[in-house]
């Protein structure tokens, strides 16, 4: 037996944060038997002594508190420790001076949805997964499907029609099984379910039905206390569907501040579009469970989540860190995403964007003061969303002449 800090994981067992029951983590999990999603525990004494500096600037620095049992397991295509990006005039303008971005953008499939890829593909793999299965509003299923390429295993995949055009590539071109539906996520996790009673050799791996997608995602909690020099941010805005990345940086926090990191507390935002707010309008109501809109719709499609399976925990997170719930219309967020690439060069995707339009929302209310250090998500590249911004500029005829400067 290796000493526990030789160990290249902690991971002791799964636990259920609904009814505490415990389960194995050595063996494939679904959920627990009462229906809640279950969350990785690792054993963090052994891990106290984990010391990322000096490591590869890869997500895979913090491999003591993520589930994959040895280095030779890991699938990786080269993901995390994404840019934390100053943005002073743009923070100076809203009256956040001490405004920074972490930049989802910049990782392996452009979207952060490659962390949760990356450590959920690692482990099913090395627990014997032939195959994956999931309903996605794109940017899951397109990394999903690429990592899953990427350890030899098999991808089934269903999407709205609707979702961003180039995830469907992405499967496409990963070699993916997928389907296109006429409908929502809800929907496609429908047809997922079905097939998956004819397909016993592939894991279910919706949004919080296998336990590790939250733990790649928490790393951007991890990354983010390391960039700032081991210290958390003031508030968090994180834009919410299915709420992974809010739970899990939520539990990254916890992790740290038993690991001895971390002393004060991080105000986590949940951030959502007018057309789709099931989590802002159970906060609003004071309730521990969402309760899906009768007609779900917004331009930012990776937060059209009409009925989150962890809503009672991405609410828990915002009442245990003193923390909130907005939502922004269209008009607002399309607005803030080209301010921002005016202002800093930065091109957000039309998710990110909610969380900047929520931010002047929460500076005019005073819930936010101007003096606190904020972390805005931006959970993906613009650049995948080529529609979003609209060009009106005249074509010139190759023979004429640009007109004169005004
Ligand atoms: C770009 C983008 N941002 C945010 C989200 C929402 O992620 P989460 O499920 O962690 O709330 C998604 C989900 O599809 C997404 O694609
Ligand atoms: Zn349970």
């Amino acid at each position: 037996m290796p000493r526990l800090s030789e160990q290249y994981s902690t991971l002791s067992h799964l636990e259920c944060p609904k009814c505490g029951a415990h389960h194995d983590a050595a063996v494939v999990q679904g959920t627990c038997d009462c229906g809640s999603p279950l969350l990785a525990r690792y054993d963090l004494d052994a891990a106290r002594g984990m010391s990322p500096a000096g490591r590869a600037p890869t997500l895979w620095r913090y491999h003591e508190v993520l589930p994959v049992s040895a280095e030779a397991a890991v699938v990786s295509l080269g993901e995390g420790m994404t840019p934390l990006l100053p943005l002073p005039v743009h923070g100076k303008r809203i009256g956040v001076p001490d405004l920074w971005m972490k930049d989802e953008g910049l990782v392996p499939t452009g979207s952060f949805k490659a962390r949760g890829a990356a450590v959920g593909v690692s482990r099913a793999a090395e627990l014997g997964v032939r195959g994956i299965a999931m309903p996605t509003n794109g940017n899951a299923g397109a990394a999903w499907a690429l990592y899953a390429a990427r350890a030899g295993i098999r991808s089934l995949i269903a999407m709205p029609v609707d979702a961003p055009v180039i995830t469907r590539a992405e499967c496409v071109a990963a070699g993916a099984e997928l389907y296109l539906v006429d409908g929502l996520i809800s929907h496609a996790g429908a047809l997922i379910r079905a097939a998956l009673a004819k397909r016993p050799d592939y894991q279910d791996v919706s949004t919080l039905k296998e336990p590790y997608r939250i733990e790649g995602k928490k790393t951007m909690g991890y990354e983010i206390v390391e960039q700032l020099g081991m210290r958390a941010p003031d508030v968090l805005l994180y834009p919410t569907g299915g709420g992974v990345g809010l739970i899990g940086i939520h539990k990254a926090l916890e992790e740290m501040r038993e690991l001895g990191w971390l002393t004060p507390e991080t105000r986590l935002v949940a951030v959502q579009a007018e057309g789709c707010r099931p989590i802002v309008d159970a906060w609003e109501a004071g309730e521990q469970e969402s309760t899906a809109p009768a007609a779900p719709a917004t331009i930012a499609f990776g937060i059209n989540v009409p009925k989150p399976l962890g809503d009672f925990l991405i609410l828990r997170a915002l009442a245990e860190t003193s923390g909130t719930a907005v939502a922004v219309s269209d008009a607002e967020l399309l607005a803030a995403q080209r301010e921002l690439a005016a202002d800093e060069g930065a091109f957000v995707c039309p998710e990110g964007a909610a969380c900047f339009a929520a931010l002047i929302r929460l500076r005019e209310s005073g819930w936010l003061r101007g003096d606190e250090r904020v972390v805005v998500l931006n959970t993906g590249t613009g650049v995948k969303y080529p529609d979003t911004v609209r060009v009106d500029v005249p074509t010139i005829p190759a023979d004429g002449a640009l007109p004169d400067p005004v």
